[in-house]
């Protein structure tokens, strides 16, 4: 049992009006993390000083009420933890050297990794502590494949050609390092779930890029694995998966990983999907984050329409990508009043 709307949602009940959190909520669109920002060193150095992450947790949550917090790190500390070098340059996002054969592979130490990541913990301890009772605590880690696309890339890029390359010319090197990236999620992720995170969300931005074969193998497998692991461990654990741009395969990805939520981007008519999956799946998402910059009248008609076209099953209110820094935070306060006026 549980009082947490968003809880609900996961354990397959509708709840309405659906509980709402934004992805990136916490973030530079934020004066308070601006401010925040100027006077504490780099980005990595905030996701790894306990006391800063945890304040930047909750400001969107004091701001605007949301239902949910999640933990402010990023997807890329997993790497930099196994060893990895890692750097945020402002502008150009994450920067690391390209990791693209065994030898480089072999200097990867998952064994150092719960050391490195302990300031993370120390986190979710704190937000646990400081949140609204009926506020639920995120967790996440990328997924293998996506945090594996930053790795092999060196980066981010338009089209990860190097990592799909990589995967198809060298399978044995491309497998072995999704391989340890399975074992490092499910342990990173197990203690985030330990130190008092509700959920868990996988973030895989990139498992769109793949053609229908590589999908199954380097994005639906090792989700499984990581999904199978997490609910041998701890027996009813809500696991939030986002495929993004990988619409076309939800009820396969649903069926096949074990989740009990799927995260929709903006390419996909959500109830419509949502039709497809067994009625005790929550589906999240999935206004546009450009919506949401816009404002007005448009905002507050589009997420009714999502909102009301999900009524009647269980929905995450979620945007179908990160909010971006140049979305006016007041949009964000009448999205919030938008959803939760219900006649
Ligand atoms: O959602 C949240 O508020 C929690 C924190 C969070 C961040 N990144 C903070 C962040 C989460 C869940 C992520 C996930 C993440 N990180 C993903 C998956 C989701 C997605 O957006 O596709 C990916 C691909 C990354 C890797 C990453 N981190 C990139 C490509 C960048 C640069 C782009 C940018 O917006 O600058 C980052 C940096 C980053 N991660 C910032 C924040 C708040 C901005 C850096 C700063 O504030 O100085």
């Amino acid at each position: 049992m549980t009082d947490k709307p968003l809880m609900r949602v996961l354990g397959g009940e509708p709840v309405w009006p659906p509980p709402v959190w934004l992805m990136r909520q916490a973030g530079r669109y934020l004066p308070e993390y601006r401010a925040l920002r100027e006077s504490s060193g780099g980005f990595l150095a905030r996701c790894m000083t306990p006391e800063l992450a945890t304040e930047i947790t909750l400001q969107p949550v004091r701001r605007f009420g949301m239902d949910a917090a999640i933990l402010f790190s990023d997807i890329l500390v997993l790497p930099w933890a196994l060893g990895q070098d890692l750097r945020f340059v402002d502008g150009e996002g994450p920067q690391m050297t390209p990791l693209r054969d065994n030898t480089a592979l072999a200097k990867l130490d998952l064994a150092r990794a719960p050391a490195e990541t302990e300031p993370v913990m120390e986190t979710v301890r704190r937000v646990r502590a400081a949140l609204p009772a009926d506020c639920t605590l995120l967790g996440f880690a990328g997924s293998p494949f996506t945090v594996a696309c930053y790795m092999v890339e060196g980066g981010g890029s338009r089209d990860f050609a190097a990592t799909r390359t990589a995967a198809y010319a060298d399978p044995a090197f491309f497998g072995r390092l999704i391989d340890l990236l399975v074992d490092a999620t499910i342990e990173y992720l197990a203690a985030q779930v330990e130190a008092g995170a509700d959920a868990v969300m996988l973030f895989d931005t990139w498992a769109g890029v793949l053609p229908p074969s590589q999908f199954f193998i380097h994005v639906v497998g090792p989700t499984a694995r990581i999904v199978a692991e997490l609910h041998r461990r701890f027996p009813g654990l809500k696991i939030i998966g986002f495929p993004r741009l990988a619409g076309t395969f939800a009820a396969d990805y649903v069926a096949q990983t074990g989740v009990q939520c799927i995260g929709f981007d903006t390419s996909v008519d959500a109830a419509r999907l949502a039709a497809t999956l067994p009625p005790n799946i929550a589906v999240q998402g999935n206004l546009d984050p450009m919506v949401l910059i816009a404002g007005g009248a448009t905002l507050a008609e589009e997420s009714r329409r999502i909102r009301d076209a999900l009524r009647g099953r269980p929905h995450i209110f979620n945007l179908g990508h990160g909010i971006l820094p140049q979305t006016p935070p007041a949009h964000v306060a009448e999205l919030l009043t938008t959803l939760r006026q219900v006649s």
